[in-house]
């Protein structure tokens, strides 16, 4: 019997349509959960256990072939890797993915996950990645004049012609992407553009930004002042009220004069520009999009830092001018982290660490962000160096994670934190239901060699309560007590159980009692050993006759 031609038609359409709808729902997202924003990759919770390549690492696929294999020995499940927009873009509207296409391949056998970062219009503030063709025609992609009137080589954010560039490109690489990997999902997230920051005055002088900077206040701009001025962040909300408050007139006028305002100004702009590359991208390909930011100096003014970029005291300015951004990212190589994540974790802005300085203290800081902050990922730059003891370290810090992880991304523990220890820090106390837990750093035992070292191994832990009584402590170096919080009741062990330790594994399960857990008064992990506890505990009554 012959089918009808347009019955045909109709199958294949709706085959074809229910593929394409099938891959849509199942791509890489957010999802909120309570107070808790989580990455979902195939529709499971994902923890970005990564790494990001060095600047230059992905620019040749031979380069970066051999460091596969070592990435997946070290257990990372995600590297964030550059694409850059000279390499991809060589010629205009030429577009050559072929490099693109092997790296992904490349990760694929290794069953790791891959975050793309847009080395597009700006790395760390400057335009080095742009093509040749964009780089030699500053007639149509005009640079930025500082306040003498000086140009510098920074591609202006007030070019449409960079702007629609830029766009082109990047959405070129999503509709791209879409084609190889909508249902395998390897890409997981991308970064839009790489520490956009302005340098060396806060703003740009040019002819056009004046102008800008004497117009009228954007519209969205104005209503979130009137109508949402109480989630100011406290920098932004003391600069406007210090102003009077005002909600109409151009930059200064609302804001004041001075470098804060330029920087403020700048910002806005920026925001927008990354809005709309993220937009013409996820048109194409629509997955996690999220920014990183150079954190300044303290007491450095804006100007002297990269300023302007996704910065706690600008969020307010990028969320509004960038709805399309998922994420602000603080990039960490100071040693502050807990006072940045706290400005970064407002707003419903989730943690994610794309970059942090590669070192031992990663295997230690990785626990604590994941634990206090429920960081979506944690990513030590330039992994491929990674030797000797960190590889090490890491390597066994983030097994003990992948074992944890289970715990981590299901919604129904009770209660979640971590720590993160240096010689002289006091222990941390936490309450977690009737308990009170105190973490303090292993070296701390009276009866310890190392007591006296001048410098200490540093310490981290996750803690979880799955249930009333039950708790897991994954981490390196630490000892935790616990108490009831009810003075009649005394807390003590029914059993410690190690799940993993130093790269052993599941097999290596022991139950944990005598000087393991100081004759049933603590839970340890030795330092420079990393393993993963469940613990289970039972109350008897203070005073007992
Ligand atoms: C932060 C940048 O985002 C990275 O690309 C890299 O340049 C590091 N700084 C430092 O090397």
């Amino acid at each position: 019997m012959k089918m009808n031609k347009n019955i045909i038609l109709i199958i294949v359409f709706i085959f074809v349509n229910s593929v394409v709808l099938y891959a849509q729902s199942n791509l890489p997202h957010l999802e909120k959960h309570g107070d808790r924003i989580q990455l979902y990759v195939h529709k499971s919770p994902f923890l970005i256990l990564g790494g990001e390549l060095g600047n230059s690492t992905a620019s040749n696929v031979s380069y970066t072939k051999p460091f596969w294999p070592v990435f997946k020995s070290m257990g990372l499940n995600t590297i964030l890797m550059p694409v850059y927009w000279e390499l991809i873009e060589p010629s205009e509207n030429k577009f050559d993915f072929t490099s693109v296409d092997s790296l992904l391949a490349d990760a694929r056998k290794n069953n790791i996950k891959l975050v793309l970062l847009w080395f597009g219009t700006w790395k760390n503030s400057m335009s080095s990645y742009v093509p040749e063709w964009v780089k030699t025609n500053s007639q149509k992609y005009p640079r930025t004049k500082d306040n003498q009137n000086k140009s510098q080589e920074i591609l202006s954010v007030f070019s449409t012609s960079t702007l629609d560039a830029d766009r082109h490109a990047f959405s070129k690489l999503m509709q791209h992407i879409n084609l190889i990997d909508k249902v395998e999902n390897t890409v997981i997230m991308v970064q839009v553009e790489n520490e956009i920051g302005m340098l060396p005055t806060a703003r740009e002088f040019s002819n056009v930004a004046n102008k800008a900077f004497e117009s009228e206040i954007p519209a969205s701009l104005k209503s979130f002042l009137i109508n949402n001025s109480s989630k100011l962040v406290p920098q932004l909300k003391t600069k406007w009220e210090g102003n009077g408050k005002k909600v109409t007139g151009n930059w200064s006028t609302v804001f004041g004069t001075g470098i804060e305002t330029d920087e403020i100004f700048q910002a806005w702009y920026y925001a927008s520009y990354a809005n709309q590359v993220a937009v013409a991208g996820k048109k194409e390909y629509d997955i996690p999009m999220y920014v990183n930011a150079a954190l300044p100096r303290k007491g450095r003014m804006p100007g002297e830092y990269p300023s302007a970029g996704p910065l706690p005291h600008l969020l307010n300015i990028w969320q509004i001018a960038a709805p399309s951004i998922d994420i602000f990212s603080p990039d960490f190589y100071n040693p502050d982290i807990q006072y940045w994540c706290d400005l970064y974790t407002v707003n419903d802005n989730p943690l994610f660490i794309p970059e942090i300085q590669l070192s031992e203290s990663c295997a230690a800081r990785d626990f604590f962000l994941f634990g206090h902050y429920k960081s979506l990922g944690f990513s030590p730059f330039s992994i491929e160096n990674a030797n000797g003891k960190v590889k090490t370290a890491l390597a066994n810090s983030y097994s003990v994670l992948k074992l944890t992880d289970s715990l981590y991304l299901q919604k129904t523990f009770l209660n979640m934190d971590g720590v993160y220890l240096n010689k002289g820090d006091s222990g941390q106390q936490i309450r977690m239901g009737n308990y009170l837990v105190t973490i303090d750093h292993e070296l701390k035992l009276p009866w310890h060699s190392g007591l006296k070292d001048s410098t200490w191994p540093a310490s981290g832990a996750l803690i979880i309560q799955i249930s009333e009584n039950e708790f897991a402590i994954a981490g390196t170096g630490i000892v935790a007590t616990f108490e009831n919080i009810d003075k009649n009741k005394v807390a003590n062990f029914s059993s410690i159980d190690e799940e993993y330790r130093n790269g052993l594994g599941k097999q290596m399960v022991r139950r944990l009692n005598g000087d393991e857990s100081h004759q049933g008064r603590h839970v340890r992990i030795v330092s420079g050993e990393y393993q993963l506890q469940k613990i289970k505990l039972y109350n008897s009554p203070r005073n007992i006759e």
